[in-house]
């Protein structure tokens, strides 16, 4: 079991569960929490950017990636826990994360 706590924009609290080897992106999607993930996971649209609270053991952020929220932190809030969800795919040791729901990109 991998349990995500997810914060909304709203600032509704909500766990989901999530599946090994699936995209963060995916679940929060298919939960309906307002993760559109346009680009399908190639780190070119910016629309599944959350911010991980507890993040310090996820596997660092590839150069597309750290290059997707360098460009976006001129329209949106990009903090040291923004993340793209769609780059992180979920194991069992990501059980507990807390993950905030970024602004709409
Ligand atoms: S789904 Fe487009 S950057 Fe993550």
């Amino acid at each position: 079991m991998i349990t995500i706590n997810v914060t909304t924009r709203d600032g509704e609290r909500q766990q989901i569960d999530g599946v090994e080897g699936s995209a963060l992106m995916e679940m929060l999607r298919d939960a309906g929490l307002g993760v559109d993930g346009t680009c399908g996971g190639m780190c070119s649209c910016g629309s599944c950017h959350v911010y991980i609270a507890n993040g310090a053991g996820l596997p660092a952020p590839i150069e597309d990636e750290q290059d997707m929220l360098e460009g976006m932190a001129e329209i949106v809030e990009v903090r040291p826990s923004s993340r793209l969800s769609c780059q992180i795919l979920l194991k069992p040791e990501f059980d507990g994360l807390e993950v905030e729901i970024a602004p709409q990109f």
